[in-house]
């Protein structure tokens, strides 16, 4: 334990801020020089060059899958996206009445029941879990969105990609070929960050040797949080209800007069502009361009105001601020931006869950007791005040 300078009072890092919890090759966030990448390779030469199907193969074997590796990877994944009816019937009982993350949350829990091996804690069935994960989370997430719209669910169509099929059974319609690389797209530069609060959880449960299923159930519950992927829902409410550029500098006013957190803006580890944000900014310019332009001003304004602002404490967009403005284009609804960033998030989750558990060592960090000394006398109840 830290020893603060001039006495035995050892130093409590809150948030664990700074603290390296554990070694990792799975993938590298440079916080000042704003870049991401995965096993060296950066997120901007992926989202050109490379698919969600590799990216996630890359992240959790470590390697650019050859042709036979890649076949038989996405041949995995299409043999395993489906789900079983007990898990559509809880998604249409559910979806309707809940927030969609709630949903995705009960129904991985509850995919478990289904898996024989769903207890196993061997790397062998890890490994197996995670890729059933990884290849049913698009159709978790398409039939939860499906239901919360009104519409029926659709089963997998195994001729698309991931990401295209993503889409299908969400928005019951194949993309267009931009529509097919923006979700794409989307979905890798989700895929990993590094140790997000939401990661962490994940390895704290599978740690303690529990299963995947848990170790995934409890990074969709810490996703839920608007510090963390429940900021791209709040952050497309935001400059919805700012409405125009010339609204900006009064409403960012009240906000910051309020103290409240601006959504899609600042990071614990990026204090310049999020990589990320740079690239889906990109994608929400041109796909506003026809019908919303002025969705994309105001945010522009917003952006400009903010890094005016608090630019010199490193507070800049990240990848919550125009994500949920290209989702909203492409016809999601709002509720379901946080259950997206999942669909993507779910390989990188399960990669280094993979290689944590490699070398595993539980995780139990201490705290500073700052309470009652003691002892305390007890007093029967009828004696006290
Ligand atoms: C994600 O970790 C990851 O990698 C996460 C993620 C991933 O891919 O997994 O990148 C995804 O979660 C992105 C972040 C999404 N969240 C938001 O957009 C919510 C708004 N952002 C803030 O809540 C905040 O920036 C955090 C939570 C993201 C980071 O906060 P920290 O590192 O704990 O810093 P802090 O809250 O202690 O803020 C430091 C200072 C404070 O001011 P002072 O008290 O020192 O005067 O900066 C201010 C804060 O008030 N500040 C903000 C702000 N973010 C920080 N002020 C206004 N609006 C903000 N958004």
């Amino acid at each position: 334990m830290e020893k603060s300078g001039n006495s035995a009072e050892p130093v409590v890092y809150r948030g664990l801020e700074g603290i390296l919890a554990a070694e990792t090759k799975v993938g590298f966030v440079d916080g000042q020089e704003g870049r991401l990448s995965y096993r060296g390779y950066d997120i901007n030469t992926l989202a050109e060059q490379s698919n969600y199907e590799e990216v996630s193969y890359l992240l959790i074997y470590g390697h650019m899958p050859n042709q036979k590796e890649y076949t038989e990877y996405v041949e995995r994944l299409r043999s395993e996206s489906d789900l079983p009816e007990e898990v559509y019937d809880l998604i249409r009982k559910q979806a309707g009445k809940t927030h969609p993350m709630t949903s995705l949350r009960t129904a991985v829990s509850y995919l478990a029941t289904f898996d024989v091996k769903e207890s196993a804690s061997d790397p062998e069935s890890q490994e197996v879990m995670a890729v059933k994960l990884v290849a049913k989370m698009p159709t978790l997430v398409g039939a939860i969105h499906r239901i919360f719209s009104g519409k029926d669910i659709l089963k997998p169509d195994r001729e698309l990609s991931y990401a295209a099929n993503f889409f299908y059974m969400s928005l019951g319609r194949r993309p267009d070929p931009m529509e097919s690389k923006m979700m794409d797209t989307a979905l890798i530069i989700h895929a990993d960050h590094g140790m997000n609060a939401s990661t962490f959880s994940a390895l704290v449960t599978i740690s303690t040797m529990a299963d995947m299923y848990s170790a995934i159930t409890s990074a969709i519950s810490t996703l839920k949080g608007p510090l963390h992927g429940g900021a791209n829902e709040r952050a497309l409410m935001m400059i919805q209800a700012i409405g125009s550029p010339g609204n900006a500098e009064k409403a960012l006013s009240e906000m910051v007069e309020r103290k409240e957190k601006i959504m899609g803006f600042g990071h614990r580890v990026y204090k310049v502009y999020d990589p990320r944000a740079k690239i889906l900014k990109q994608y929400a310019q041109y796909i506003t361009e026809k019908n919303n332009k002025n969705l994309f001003l105001t945010a522009n304004k917003i952006e400009e105001l903010m890094i005016n602002r608090f630019g010199s404490k490193g507070i800049f967009p990240n990848v919550d601020f125009y994500s949920g403005m290209v989702y909203s284009a492409l016809g999601f609804k709002t509720e379901i931006f946080t259950p997206i960033f999942a669909v993507g998030r779910i390989s990188g989750w399960v990669a280094r869950s993979l290689e944590y558990i490699q070398d595993n060592k539980l995780f139990r960090p201490k705290a500073k007791y700052v309470g009652e000394k003691g002892p305390l006398k007890y007093k029967p109840i009828n004696e006290r005040d």
